[in-house]
């Protein structure tokens, strides 16, 4: 349709019908059984509205969606199709790593990848918008939302942030392989007091722009279709009906003009966060914001038409927001075809094809940590050995966390069947060793509570005993339980469950040569882990190919490459933890007999494993660095030359990272921030050089009086394979 079609249609809908194009009713209403990820209230939909609605969310296949939109459209007095949507965060059925593990890989463009996959997958079955990519900023390992996101760093998180979206969105969404994005949670989600879900989010306006803001500018630069408020407060006013950050920054700032949906009931919880008196109030405050679409409650649905009827309200408002959806629709091509093309999709050719399982494997294998590897215990050798695996992990099949809504154990590798997988002339030996979870503490995930069968502990301790002490190598499989991350997953303690912890103790006493592998959605506390293993890797939820990707790991098959893009924590008390901290007027010298500085007295400063850690099966030397110029003036970039060597036997991949420290400024700077960084292969004996351009741009932030710009002075470019690197050049910025 034309733009001109698109007004003539508008204009012919009754104020109800338009209203009706602002609201999105939950799949469960139409149908049973399908996805419930927000309470489910007292609907209070009536026949007439419930069938006028623009939208619905997570029905996932395209016979039901036929069905669902031929109904609806023969009953919609224009016959306006419907937007089908779901969160369909790492893959359709295709399940690749969490978000957080792919922001380990610092490979954006993969992810990118990823996100085109997902969309062909999730577009064959006849979804029109994806609720993807999260790029809420997260610094506390307690919240389990940070599972979503691609880590605490505000520029890895605004590069994903673009890739995601292009991936998702391709060249054009009316495209039978591509589908909207929805960029969440706007804005700041990711910092709730004491990372308690759902909770306040307490921030300076200067944190939220330099740091929190950037990702899902990003996004929006990238042209992403839909944004999703979050449930926090931002300044003590609920992001859904904060007109300053809806309306003045996401749309007159930054010029967003696609559709704002609410999240989950947001709406209605205006009232709950007490700052609505009742359901015409909470319309009033979101439709004012901004909010063009109530995602699962009826309040715009029963408020919206009394609210014009009253004055209280212009019906302009009401007109905005209808075409900025019917706009989506007609990107999306839906008034030719409002199947979206899923009805030529061969299913069975694109979904689980062998193409989309290789980029599952790649991006596992790519966001794997190796955290540590004393004395290089790996590589395994592929021959003459003794390996015992044991752990609740060591043949387990949900691989793929728990946002997956299409994750199935049948499509899943266990690291069992990897290992088995593996051309290799070992003993292999496997074993559960005790239960995932502690029988004590009951789990409640998105259907109820997680049960375990029922085991006999020391039976499972005593077959892993044995086995450990014939070993030359333990591979200890571990983790959290999918459903202790994610939505509602946060946790006051970080730990592995306790049957783990003892488990690993056991097999200590009988075996040092112990490599674990955790699985988590989470940076965890995994001190005793650690002391009590030569090697770790952090493996995550690495989705569907996640054993054939560790048993290639394990066995040097494929090379270990991912950073931390998140923080392992020394304990629970220094969370939240980040790289890019502020000096402060008592930094820590390192004598800790000196009281008056800024340290605990029993825990050290510095997390466990530092953002940016992580590391390879071979050693690269940095060579040299050097600037081009040792001055930086507007219009006038300089260079930053990194050579590096691979000094070691084996082919490797590092991570070369750059980070900047302006060293004074109009307000307190970071020490340390991520300006760039470099995914470079090098072969054994390979030496390679990686640029970087410094300009004014990157050097820019938010000064004492509110502006944005950079301040002339000192810097330091810090280069290295992590964020504590000490590697620095100086260069100065000054007037042109
Ligand atoms: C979550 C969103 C999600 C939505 C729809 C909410 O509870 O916060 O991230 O997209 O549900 O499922």
């Amino acid at each position: 349709m034309t733009r001109e079609d698109l007004t003539k249609l508008l204009a012919d809908m009754t104020l109800s019908e338009k209203i009706g194009q602002l609201v999105q009713i939950p799949g469960f209403l139409i149908e049973k059984g399908s996805v419930l990820t927000g309470p489910a209230l007292e609907m209070g939909f009536t026949e007439e509205n419930l069938y006028n609605v623009g939208a619905t969310l997570s029905i996932l296949s395209f016979d039901r969606i036929k069905e669902i939109q031929d109904e609806f459209m023969a009953h919609q007095p224009h016959h306006i199709p419907m937007l089908f949507m779901a969160d369909i965060i790492n893959g359709y059925r295709s399940v690749f790593p969490i978000p957080l593990a792919q922001g380990c890989s610092f490979d954006p463009e993969l992810s990118g990848e990823l996100a085109a996959m997902s969309a062909k997958e999730s577009a064959a079955n006849g979804l029109h918008v994806t609720f993807s990519p999260m790029v809420d900023l997260v610094r506390d390992a307690r919240w389990g939302r940070v599972m979503e996101s691609t880590g605490e760093d505000t520029y890895l998180n605004a590069r994903f942030a673009e890739e995601i979206v292009k991936g998702y969105q391709g060249n054009d969404i009316s495209d039978a392989q591509s589908v909207a994005a929805c960029v969440k949670h706007f804005a700041a989600y990711g910092a709730p007091e004491g990372g308690r879900d759902y909770n306040t989010v307490e921030l300076s306006e200067r944190t939220l722009r330099d740091d929190y803001l950037p990702a899902y500018h990003a996004a929006v630069d990238a042209g992403v279709e839909m944004v999703m408020t979050s449930f926090n407060t931002i300044d003590r006013i609920p992001a859904t009906g904060n007109e300053a950050i809806m309306r003045k920054l996401l749309r007159d700032e930054w010029g967003f003009n696609g559709t704002l949906i609410s999240d989950w009931a947001a709406i209605n919880e205006l009232i709950t966060n007490g700052v609505a008196e009742d359901e015409m109030e909470a319309a009033e405050l979101a439709i004012r914001a901004g909010v063009d679409m109530d995602m699962c409650t009826p309040v715009y649905a029963s408020c919206l038409q009394k609210l014009v009827e009253e004055g209280r309200i212009e019906e302009r408002l009401i007109d905005e927001s209808c075409m900025r959806i019917l706009e989506l629709k007609n990107k999306l091509g839906l008034f030719e075809d409002p199947y979206h093309h899923a009805q030529e999709a061969d299913v069975t050719k694109v979904v689980l094809c062998d193409a989309h399982r290789a980029l599952c494997r790649k991006a596992a294998e790519e966001s794997v940590v190796l955290l540590k590897n004393k004395k290089d215990i790996l590589p395994l050798s592929k021959v003459g050995m003794n390996i015992a695996f044991i752990g609740p992990y060591v043949d387990a099949h949900r691989l793929y966390g728990v946002w997956s809504m299409l994750g199935r154990e049948e499509d899943t590798v266990s690291v069992k069947e990897g290992v088995e997988a593996i051309d290799q002339e070992n003993t292999c030996t496997f074993s559960k060793g005790c239960r995932l979870l502690d029988p004590k503490f009951p789990l409640y995930g998105f259907r109820g509570q997680e049960t375990e069968e029922d085991t006999d502990d020391e039976e499972l301790l005593l077959d892993a005993v044995i086995k450990a002490k014939k070993a030359d190598v333990v591979v200890m499989c571990l983790g959290e339980h999918p459903c202790h991350s994610g939505e509602a997953g946060s946790r006051g303690n970080i730990r592995l469950p306790k049957p783990q912890r003892k488990l690993i103790k056991e097999i200590a006493k009988v075996n040092s040569n112990i490599v674990t592998i955790i699985f988590h959605g989470r940076p965890l506390d995994i001190r005793g882990i650690d002391k009590r293993s030569r090697a770790v890797m952090a493996a995550w939820f690495p989705g569907i190919e996640g054993g054939n990707a560790i048993a290639r790991l394990l066995f040097g098959d494929a090379e270990p490459s991912g950073r931390l893009a998140m923080s392992f924590p020394y304990s629970i008390g220094q969370v939240p933890v980040h790289y890019d901290c502020f000096t402060t007027g008592r930094e820590f010298s390192g004598d800790v007999t000196n009281r008056f500085q800024s340290k605990y007295l029993d825990i050290p400063n510095q997390p466990l494993y530092a953002f940016g850690h992580g590391l390879s099966y071979t050693t690269f030397d940095y060579v040299s660095v050097t600037l081009s110029n040792d001055v930086v003036r507007d219009g006038a970039p300089i260079t930053l030359d990194v050579k590096i060597k691979n000094i070691g036997k084996r082919a490797g991949v590092e991570v070369v990272q750059l980070y900047i420290r302006d060293l004074k400024g109009s307000v307190v700077r970071p020490v340390k921030k991520l300006k760039g960084f470099e995914r470079v292969a090098l072969e054994s004996g390979e030496e390679k050089t990686v640029s970087f351009v410094i300009d004014k741009e990157m050097l820019k932030f938010t000064r004492a009086d509110m502006s944005y710009d950079a301040e002339n002075g000192a810097f330091y470019a810090y280069v290295g394979s992590n964020s504590r690197t000490e590697r620095h050049v100086s260069f100065t910025l000054a007037d042109s």
